[in-house]
This record gives structure tokens, C-alpha cells and sequence, in this order.
């Protein structure tokens, strides 16, 4: 049973949970990172390996944080601690809180930068900015990002101060439904206009020889990313949650929407990026300057190229107040602030490092680069060996008394062996990545 700390609030309905789960899962990760990272390694290969890492990895790892969040209703840090304790075993183990709180943070410290430059060029996009109308030069030097970070840091502490209730849900369960209805009308849109059956193709017809380990690597770091695990953020959303919440069919749901929407949002670029001949791997440039440049060309385009930003601007903000609620509640627990001054001081220590992201050239990649490559597989790695081998697994099954005998076992065997073997191959192959052993081009060399 829960232990739900006094005065640990609750979410006041299953409606209001599931838009702030799925308003934190969908993103510009979503948005920018899908498609792009589609178009980077071979399209359809992709999506085909993304999918299978979804279903076999961040559906059970969502659904252990959400289990562990909730059977103590403690912040992250004291709830991973306290069920390590349960089975006779260390409260060190509140280092997995530990390293999600601490990569929450950093994530929203580069996330905050690049969602001020997504405000940036909504608004030079529809201005006409970039061919020197009004608003032109709003992104130039280092002045003009800061401004636009700081605008957006400034809107996610304003939501997160106000708490649970009078915040986040009453912000999501208003946005996240217009969210869906500008989705579903861009897409339309792209698709009677776009180049639809090339996009098609490209997402969709099996290139099976084009899987290879970057590809399977690309696809791991992107699930992760995109359904926000790792980081504590479904852990604390978990802590929110009552008792009698099935946690397998709402993780189903968060999991599905947010693979959906990646999915449409490459049927709304990709028949764009056909139709005008656009490179489909040229990352933020693609998705932020190119196709808005498109859209003025196109029927309607002014106001298509706004409903894009806004929409954007709605996934991005959804995103970082999930990220910023994990540090404010640590914060809360750990300094005897208040929710707002916790929301207040914290979110100002993520505008100041991602200030000096802007300023220090290359600090901004390598924050990535430790947030995203080590940070996050660290903390979904470790989640998975806390349920899987830590935690009294009699406690775990509690969390899930919808479930039949069958569906347990295999989210127990996911988390115990296939996410653990999985997460530990893709946090290598990512250090070399970086760090060049000569991993990933001996193992392309093997598979030709
Ligand atoms: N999932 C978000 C996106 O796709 C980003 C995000 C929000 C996130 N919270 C997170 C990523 C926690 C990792 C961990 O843009």
C-alpha cells in the first residue's frame, strides 16, 4: 500500500495524470528528434527499432518509476531509498532519485535554450523575420538567446510555482487536448499537400539490412528520451498517484500517445520535406527555419507556420515543467522551501547554467551529452535492477494488482534481464561514441 506522505497532493483525476504524463513524454523530442534522428539513420529502419524499444524497454521501465513513485509517495530520492530499505537492503539505493533528480536538471538547463529558440523563430517565422522583414535578427548574437531562455525558463517556473493543482494540471488539461486538434490539422494539411506516398514509404517500408548498431543505438537513446525516463520524472509524477490507478494501461496509453504522436509528427514533415526537396536529416535547421520557409509558399501557410510554433511552444513548455518538478520537489524536501520557492530557486539554477550554456561555447553539448548518454541510461539502468532485483518483488506485484500472472511475470522479465542487458549495451556503445574504442566500427564492419 501506498504510504502517501501528509500533505503530498494527489491528481485530481485519471484525465488530469495522463495529459501531464503525456504533455511531459511528448516534446520537442517528438517534434525535432524523431523525424530527425528517422532521417539520420535509414528512416523505416528506424522507426521499426524505435518501436521494438519502446515496447520491450521504456514501456516497462515507465512502468516501474510510476510503481515506484507511487508504492511511497515520497519525493524521488526518499522513495527509491525507502523501498531499497523495505527489502533489508541499503538506502543508498536513493541514488537512483539521486541521478534522475540531477539529470532532470541538467536536461532542462540545454532544453530551455533550444525551446527559446523554437519562440524565436515562431515569431521571426511569422513576421517574416528571416527574409528581413519585421523581427529579423531576434535570434542573432548571444544576447537575443538569452532573452528568449530566460522568457521561456520564466513560463515554466510561473506554472510550477502554483503547485500540482492550480499549476501543471490546470495548465495541461487545457493544452494538451488543443495540442491533439493542431497535431491532427498540420498533419491533414501535409498530407493532401505534401509529397504524402513518399513519406509513406520512407516511414514505413521495411529496409530490414539498414538496421546496424548506430541505428539500435539511436533508437535507445530516443525512446528513453522521448517517453522522459531516467530522469525521476515518472518516478514524481508517480508519487501523485492513488491507489486504485492501473498503472499498466495508463503507462499503455502514455506510451502509445507519445509513439503516435512522434509517428504523425514525421507525417506532417516528412510530406513537406519530400514535396520541396528539403534534406531530411538536417536536424533543427529541418524542423525550425526550412519547413516554415515552406509553409509561406503553401495555402494558408501564414497561418499554418503559427499553429506549428504554437504547437511546439505547447509541447516544449508541457516537457520542461515536468523536468523542473522533480528538482523543485527534491528541493522542497530536502531545503524547507515552500513549493513556490522551491519552483523559484531551483528553476532559476537551470536558467543560470543554461545562460551559461549560451555564453561558453561547447558547455551546452557536453551537458547533452552527460545528461543524454550517461545520465539517462544510468538512471533507466538502475530503476530497472531496483524493481527487478531489489525491491521485495511482493511490493511490486501490489503495484500492479489489475495484472494477470502472466502480464507480471513478463514485465518482471523485462525489467530484470532483457532492460538491463539493453541499457548496458546502448550506454557503451554510447561512450564510444564519443570516446572512440572502435566498438561501433568493428561491429558495423561485422554486419557488412
Ligand atoms: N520527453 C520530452 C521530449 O520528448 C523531454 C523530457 C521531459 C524528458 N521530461 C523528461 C526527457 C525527463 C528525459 C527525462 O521532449
Amino acid at each position: 500500500m501506498a504510504l502517501a506522505a501528509a500533505g503530498n497532493p494527489q491528481w485530481t483525476s485519471r484525465f488530469a495524470f495522463l495529459m501531464a504524463a503525456i504533455g511531459s513524454a511528448v516534446g520537442l523530442g517528438n517534434l525535432w528528434g524523431f523525424p530527425f534522428r528517422t532521417g539520420q539513420n535509414g528512416g523505416s529502419a528506424f522507426v521499426l527499432v524505435y518501436l521494438l524499444c519502446v515496447l520491450l524497454v521504456a514501456y516497462p521501465i515507465l512502468m516501474s518509476e510510476l510503481m515506484v513513485g507511487r508504492h511511497k509517495g515520497l519525493s524521488a530520492i526518499e522513495s527509491t531509498a525507502q523501498l531499497a530499505k523495505d527489502s533489508g537492503k541499503s538506502a543508498n539505493w536513493g541514488i537512483v532519485g539521486v541521478v534522475g533528480v540531477f539529470g532532470a536538471f541538467l536536461l532542462l538547463t540545454t532544453y530551455s535554450v533550444i525551446a527559446g529558440q523554437v519562440m524565436a523563430f515562431g515569431v521571426m517565422s511569422t513576421t517574416g523575420g528571416f527574409s528581413g522583414g519585421p523581427g529579423a535578427g531576434l535570434y542573432d548574437g548571444t544576447l537575443m538567446p538569452l532573452l528568449w531562455h530566460t522568457i521561456f525558463m520564466a513560463m515554466t517556473i510561473f506554472v510550477v510555482a502554483q503547485g500540482l493543482h492550480n499549476g501543471i494540471e490546470r495548465f495541461v488539461t487545457i493544452l494538451m487536448p488543443a495540442f491533439f486538434v493542431m497535431l491532427a490539422g498540420l498533419c491533414i494539411y501535409s498530407l493532401v499537400n505534401g509529397a504524402s506516398g513518399q513519406a509513406l514509404s520512407y516511414l514505413f517500408e521495411p529496409r530490414f539490412d539498414e538496421v546496424t548498431p548506430s541505428v539500435v543505438l539511436a533508437a535507445m537513446g530516443q525512446a528513453f528520451f522521448s517517453l522522459s525516463l531516467g530522469c525521476a520524472t515518472m518516478i514524481t509524477y508517480g508519487t501523485f498517484l492513488s491507489q486504485d490507478e492501473n498503472i499498466a494501461s495508463s503507462g499503455g496509453l502514455i506510451a502509445g500517445s507519445d509513439t503516435l504522436v512522434a509517428v504523425i509528427s514525421g507525417l506532417m514533415i516528412f510530406p513537406i520535406v519530400f514535396a520541396f526537396d528539403l534534406d531530411p536529416a538536417q536536424g533543427f535547421g529541418l524542423m525550425f527555419s526550412a519547413m516554415p520557409a515552406v509553409f509561406t509558399e503553401m495555402p494558408g501557410g501564414a497561418f499554418i507556420g503559427a499553429t506549428f510554433f504554437v504547437l511546439a511552444l505547447v509541447a516544449a513548455l508541457t516537457s520542461a515543467i515536468s523536468l523542473l518538478i522533480v528538482a523543485a520537489i527534491a528541493g522542497q524536501n530536502y531545503t524547507g522551501l515552500g513549493k513556490a520557492g522551491s519552483a523559484i530557486v531551483f528553476g532559476g539554477a537551470v536558467w543560470l547554467v543554461g545562460a551559461a550554456t549560451i555564453f561558453i561555447s561547447g558547455l551546452g553539448a557536453n551537458i547533452d551529452f552527460f545528461a543524454n548518454s550517461i545520465a539517462l541510461p544510468v538512471g533507466g539502468l538502475l530503476v530497472a535492477v531496483l524493481v527487478g532485483w531489489v525491491a521485495p518483488s511482493a511490493a511490486m506485484r501490489g503495484e500492479l494488482p489489475h495484472a494477470s500472472d502472466r502480464l507480471f511475470s513478463a514485465w518482471r522479465f523485462l525489467v530484470r534481464y532483457v532492460a538491463p542487458v539493453a541499457i548496458t549495451i546502448t550506454l557503451i556503445l554510447g561512450l564510444d561514441q564519443r570516446f572512440g574504442f572502435g566498438l561501433n566500427r568493428a561491429l558495423a564492419s561485422l554486419t557488412g
